[in-house]
């Protein structure tokens, strides 16, 4: 049931009868057709790129939108859009303008009441406008997990001021992580050894924080420093066919950014059933959400997890979207996270077979994350010696400049084990020349 613009209507009963039903059948093809399903993508990084080749590959219409000009996706939208994402007016009138059928977020710092408000007109917000909501925001996101759904997670508190966060580290112990609710790639995290260092965590959450712009105090998590022997990312796609969950994916993590994922990893069968089961409700519990609000609840979930040495899976937090670890599944899988992403999205079925591993016997892919640092734009030579190997590939993002760090672009290998993969990956980034000029 859908109007000319392949929106689904707005009236509640019309709407949760949608939303019960598992299909859809949105207009794809013609670009020049006004009723061609248009998706607007917020947020247009390397993960937004490939999202946008994959819808676009199955005829969806494209609109990128960014705070800057040439971002990676717009590279490859049919259209595209500068603003301010956090703005909600600026938000909502990009929103009337493009009249989405789909809105993907692709990243988190988003004015999520205008998604909410998106998604109660009738626009199909991925995976949904609560989960958004939810996942952006630590409090809530833990609450849920381990409060409501009872996964299991590292001891945890919540502090708004510097008394409650002294109290919170007395309560979980040292050494201790202290995040602003609101953050991501690391900022504004630190580890506390002890009481001396308390004040400079308070300080580094409140400047650190996604919303410093607003003012005020942030509030933050205090969590106990879970011994970890390593870390694993669970993609996990709900679509119309259900929930299923892809191989592990290992991951190595500096200065709070992943620079190293590899599929599959080995864990210990035991081990990876629960591994399993935390996704599954995680992912589970999320989807549940949306459909008490009517919404669909499809697409990709990163589910990180932290694995103990002693065998224990804690649930760590949840991207409701594709997550930076997977990109190794554009070598490792038949369908990348992003063709999945693409698909759980548009109502088509992702079962099992969809998320099969396309490597032969028992090989191990990689992905290396290739971060340029320096002042200026950033050209990349050498790249016929950089890809001689077999099994290799590099994905360069276009990212127009670096001003300090910059992940620019990411190597992709396969190898018939998880060091043999790595150690390929890492080399195409050695052989490669990458020039910064100012
Ligand atoms: N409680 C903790 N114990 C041990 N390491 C942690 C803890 N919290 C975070 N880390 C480390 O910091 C990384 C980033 O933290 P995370 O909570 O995932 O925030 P972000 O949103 O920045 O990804 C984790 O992947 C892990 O390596
Ligand atoms: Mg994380």
């Amino acid at each position: 049931m859908m109007n000319s613009l392949g929106v689904i209507p707005c009236d509640n009963e019309a709407m949760s009868a949608e939303t019960a039903s598992s299909s859809v059948n949105y207009l794809l093809g013609n670009p020049a057709e006004s009723q061609q399903t248009r998706v607007l993508l917020l947020g247009s990084g390397e993960l937004g790129r490939e999202i946008a080749i994959e819808l676009t590959r199955l005829g969806a219409f494209v609109i990128a939108a960014d705070s800057y000009e040439y971002a990676p996706a717009m590279q490859i939208a049919q259209e595209s859009h500068v603003l301010d994402m956090t703005d909600a007016a600026a938000l909502n009138g990009l929103i009337a303008e493009v009249k989405p059928s789909i809105i993907i977020p692709e990243i988190e710092a988003i004015a999520t009441a205008e998604l909410a408000k998106a998604a109660s007109n009738g626009m199909q917000v991925v995976p949904s406008s609560r989960i958004a909501a939810i996942c952006m925001d630590r409090e809530a996101l833990r609450t849920l997990m381990h409060e409501k759904l009872g996964l299991p997670t590292t001891p945890y508190r919540f502090a708004g001021s510097f008394e409650e966060l002294k109290a919170g580290t007395q309560a979980v112990g040292y050494p201790c992580v202290v995040k602003p609710v609101m953050s991501s790639s690391g900022h504004g995290q630190s580890v506390l050894r002890g009481d001396g260092d308390l004040e400079s965590a308070w300080q580094e959450a409140q400047t650190g924080r996604r919303d410093v712009k607003e003012g005020g105090i942030s509030r933050v998590i205090v969590e106990a420093f879970a011994p970890l022997d390593y870390e694993l990312t669970m993609l996990t796609v709900s679509s119309s066919a259900g929930i299923v969950v892809c191989s592990p994916i290992g991951q190595r993590q500096e200065d709070g950014d992943y620079r190293e994922s590899w599929q599959p990893a080995q864990v210990d069968s035991n081990v990876l059933k629960k591994a399993q089961e935390i996704a599954r409700k995680a992912v589970g519990g999320l989807v549940d959400i949306a459909h008490e609000n009517h919404e669909r609840g499809w697409g990709v979930f990163g589910v990180e997890l932290f694995m103990l040495k002693n065998g224990e899976v804690l649930f760590n937090e949840v991207s409701p979207r594709p997550h930076d670890t997977g990109m190794v599944t554009m070598i490792s899988q038949h369908l990348s996270e992003f063709a999945l992403h693409a698909r759980a999205v548009l109502g088509i079925p992702v079962t099992e077979e969809s998320v099969a591993l396309s490597l032969k016997n028992s090989e191990v892919a990689a992905s290396h994350a290739i971060v340029v640092s320096g002042h200026g734009q950033v050209t990349f030579t050498n790249i016929p010696k950089a890809l001689s190997q077999p099994d290799t590939d590099l994905r360069i993002f276009g990212k127009p400049k670096v001003n300090g760090h910059r992940r620019m672009a990411v190597a992709l290998a396969t190898s018939h084990n998880e060091a043999g993969a790595r150690k390929k990956a890492a080399q195409i980034e050695a052989a490669l020349d990458i020039t910064v000029t100012q």
